[in-house]
This record gives structure tokens, C-alpha cells and sequence, in this order.
């Protein structure tokens, strides 16, 4: 183990590191899209295999990342290129974290746009302008805010400014000061809402349409889904994790803390799906609704219900603060590289940074109203940017990841950093070498000739 430390300051504790690495796992992925693709793709028997992905290749990623970063105590270009150099290989290897940041900067682009979504609907369900919402008013107000983009340009500069804000004060007193109040307050709110979806008569049927596992339903396709979702869900394969890692005080075991992440990640996202799947069903509506789920089911269900007003604002802070704490993520990676390589402030590369991913966030929400026009193969920017970073960048940076990690590093250096039992060390390793590298090829073969 190496006993530098990162210029960017390192975390106070064991458990800091785990909650900031979980306040970025933890976000739109888990409350948003876990849901919605476990309504559209059957429930139980998707759930499982969605475990099975987050055990066998999740875990084992991201103990990589947070090695790699931990033992260069730098930003991931510069970790990639001295872990390499110092295993005798090229250089080269920092190309990863170059891509790594560029698909940060690309999904902050829509993910704020998102976040706009969720701080107009916080006001929404504050006014009480929701309340006792049919479904096809609730669809037609969704529509209303897409096609209106000085609404959603103004959210979508204040997620900007909020996020920009937190990374520009720093490790100490940006991140983990937000860190320390925001989890508690989701774990709070997610009890709360689970509390409340225990008392509708239909929790047992939101239980068990996630875990009666009926094989029969699980199809191919769906199994690559939950493949790539527990990939974006973790936050792998652009160097977040990798960051966060080059925080971690070194007295810390690497093995057990990630579990305790990838734990309570996926703790969060079934809590939500036994938040949310209970008030579908007492509402009769439809659980695969897809991604309309959160932002036009919910209202509809939460207008109904007895205090729906309150359990609504609650429900969209929750997920505000969640994205919020994802987005922040996003940006870290590069801020401290510019930081780190050109000298900036922190403040300097923040606000430099933020102002690129505004600008290009303008081009997303832009995807719905004045350039609904302009396609890039066939989508919108949104969906796009979308698709190139979720499905194809992430994965890319995932598979080189492990091959540098099984195949470049060497062993000496992994297994002194990591820390582990000989068998687990051997486990993590097959992972690297095999297991991971071929179980990403195969979806990212498949995400891009989807089969018919
Ligand atoms: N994991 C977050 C979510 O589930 C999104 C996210 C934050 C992310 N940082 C990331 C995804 C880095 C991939 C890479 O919403």
C-alpha cells in the first residue's frame, strides 16, 4: 500500500467514503429506472438476475476502480497512466479515463435536465397543482413541461448551480458536508415512503411481483438489460468510483467497503420499487408503464391517496437529493484532473466545467421543443446522448477497466492494495481477466444489434 495522499484532500472516515461513493451509485438509476424496467420486464425473475450482475460483475469492477485510484491518489487519467507506468506498460492506459470523463460531462448534460424535471415537480406537488390528477392530465402537464423550454432552462441552470456549487467547495466541505446531511435524509425518506406503501392493502402484491421469481418470464433481452443496468446503477466505467477511491484513507479495507456499497445501492433501489410498486397497484394502474412511471403514474397516485400531497413532496425531494448527490459525481472526475494538470482553482474548474455542461444541457432539454429537428443517427440529443454514453461508453470504459486490472497490473501491486483472502483475490481476479470483460462484450454486442 502507498502512503500518499490526494492534493484534492482526502476523506474523514471509512464510512465517509462509503456513503459519497453511494450518494453517487444512488440516483435517478435506482428510484427512476429501476422501477420502470422491472415493471416492463416481468419483476421477480428480472430482480434476481439484476443481483446476480451487481454480485458477479459490479462488485468486482469497482474494486478496480477504487484500487486504481486509491493506490495513485490522483485523478483517473493520471491514476491509469502511474498505475501502468509502475506495472512496466504504457501510458496509453490514461486514455480510459479520458474517455471516462468525456461520457461524465455527456451524462450530466441530460442528467441535470432530469433534475429539472424533479425540482419542477417538487413545486408542483408543493402548490398542490397536482392534486387529484387524472392520468391523462398528469400526461398532458408532462408534455406541457417538455414542450416549454424556458421552464425547463431554468431548472435545469439551478440543478447546474446547486451541483456546481457542492464540487466547487471541495472534497471536505463540498462533498462530504452534503454527503453527511443528504443520505441520512434519504435513507429517512425512503423509510418513511416504504412505511407508507406498507399500510395500501396492495404490498403484498407489490412484493411479490418482485420477488416471486417465474422463470418463464425472464427473456434474453431482458437479462441484458439488468446486465447494463447494474453497470450505470454502480456508477462504473468513467472513473467516478475511481476518484471517490483516490480519497479513501488507506487503513481501509477495499473488499468489505464495497460490498457495503453495492449493498446498500441495491438495498435503495428494491426499497423503491416496494415504495413505488404497492402504490401502482392500489391504484390499478400499470406497472410497465415505462419511463412515464415516475413522472405521470406517481402524481396520479399520489393525488389520490390520503395525505398524497405530502408523501408527493417527500417522494421528489427524495429523488431531487438523489440525483443531486449522482450528479455531483459526475463532475468530480474532471474537475480534478483540471485541477491537477493545469493548476486551476477548484473553483476556477468548477464553474469553467459547469458552464460546458450547461451549455451543452441546453442542446438536450432543446431535444423536445426548438430541436426536436436535429437527429444524430436517428434520436434526438437527449435520447442520444442517452444511448452512446449508457450503452456504449460506459461499458467500453467498464471492459478496459477490468482487462487493465486482471491483465496490466501486477499482481503484487493488486493484491497488496486490495488486501484480500488469497481465494477471494483469485475470484476477483478471474472476474477481471473473464468473467467481466466477456459478460460486458455480450451485452454491449447486444444493446447495439438489439435482437428482434
Ligand atoms: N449511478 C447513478 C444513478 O444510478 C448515475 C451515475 C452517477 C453514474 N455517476 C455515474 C453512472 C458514473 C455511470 C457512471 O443514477
Amino acid at each position: 500500500m502507498t502512503n500518499k495522499t490526494s492534493i484534492q484532500g482526502s476523506w474523514a472516515s471509512r464510512w465517509i467514503f462509503i456513503l459519497a461513493a453511494t450518494g453517487s451509485a444512488v440516483g435517478l438509476g435506482n428510484i427512476w429506472k429501476f422501477p420502470y424496467i422491472t415493471g416492463e420486464n416481468g419483476g421477480g425473475a428480472f430482480v434476481l438476475v439484476y443481483l446476480a450482475c451487481i454480485l458477479l460483475v459490479g462488485i468486482p469492477i469497482m474494486m478496480a476502480e477504487v484500487f486504481i485510484g486509491r493506490r495513485a491518489r490522483k485523478n483517473p487519467i493520471n491514476a491509469l497512466s502511474d498505475v501502468a507506468e509502475e506495472s512496466d506498460s504504457s501510458k496509453k492506459w490514461g486514455l480510459i479515463g479520458v474517455m471516462g470523463m468525456l461520457s461524465g460531462v455527456l451524462i450530466f448534460s441530460f442528467y441535470s435536465v432530469v433534475g429539472g424535471w424533479v425540482l419542477h415537480y417538487i413545486k408542483a406537488m408543493l402548490t398542490g397543482e397536482m392534486n387529484g390528477i387524472s392520468s391523462d392530465n398528469a400526461g398532458a402537464a408532462f408534455g406541457a413541461l417538455l414542450a416549454d423550454p424556458a421552464t425547463l432552462l431554468g431548472w435545469h441552470t439551478l440543478f447546474s448551480i446547486m451541483t456546481v456549487m457542492v464540487v466547487a467547495a471541495g472534497i471536505n466541505k463540498g462533498i462530504e458536508t452534503a454527503t453527511r446531511i443528504m443520505m441520512p435524509a434519504l435513507f429517512a425518506l425512503l423509510i418513511i415512503l416504504l412505511g407508507y406503501a406498507m399500510t395500501t392493502d396492495s404490498f403484498a402484491q407489490g412484493w411479490n411481483f418482485m420477488f416471486e421469481f417465474d422463470f418463464g418470464k425472464l427473456t434474453w433481452n431482458a437479462t441484458l438489460i439488468a446486465l447494463g443496468h447494474s453497470f450505470f446503477t454502480l456508477s462504473l466505467g468513467m472513473g467516478t468510483i475511481m476518484a471517490y477511491g483516490s480519497y479513501m484513507t488507506k487503513d481501509a479495507s477495499i473488499g468489505k467497503t464495497v460490498l457495503a456499497i453495492g449493498a446498500l445501492d441495491t438495498l435503495v433501489a428494491l426499497v423503491a420499487g416496494l415504495a413505488i410498486f404497492p402504490i401502482i397497484f392500489s391504484n390499478g394502474m400499470d406497472p410497465a408503464a415505462g419511463p412515464g412511471l415516475m413522472f405521470i403514474s406517481l402524481p396520479v397516485a399520489f393525488g389520490q391517496m390520503p395525505f398524497g400531497q405530502l408523501f408527493g413532496v417527500l417522494f421528489f425531494v427524495l429523488v431531487g437529493v438523489a440525483a443531486w448527490t449522482s450528479a455531483i459525481s459526475l463532475l468530480e472526475p474532471t474537475v480534478a484532473f483540471l485541477v491537477e494538470r493545469f493548476k486551476l482553482k477548484r473553483v476556477t474548474a468548477s464553474i469553467g466545467l459547469g458552464i460546458v455542461v450547461w451549455g451543452l444541457g441546453i442542446a438536450c432539454l432543446g431535444s423536445f421543443s426548438f430541436m426536436s429537428d436535429v437527429t444524430l443517427f436517428g434520436k434526438n440529443t437527449f435520447d442520444f446522448l442517452d444511448y452512446i454514453t449508457a450503452n456504449i461508453m460506459l461499458p467500453l470504459g467498464g471492459i478496459l477497466i477490468a482487462l487493465f486490472a486482471g491483465w496490466i497490473v501486477k499482481d503484487k501491486f493488486a493484491k497488496d492494495e486490495l488486501a484480500v483472502s488469497d481465494t477471494v483475490y483469485k475470484l476477483w481476479n478471474f472476474s477481471m481477466k473473464f468473467t467481466a470483460p466477456i459478460a460486458v462484450a455480450v451485452v454491449l454486442y447486444f444493446l447495439i444489434n438489439p435482437m428482434k
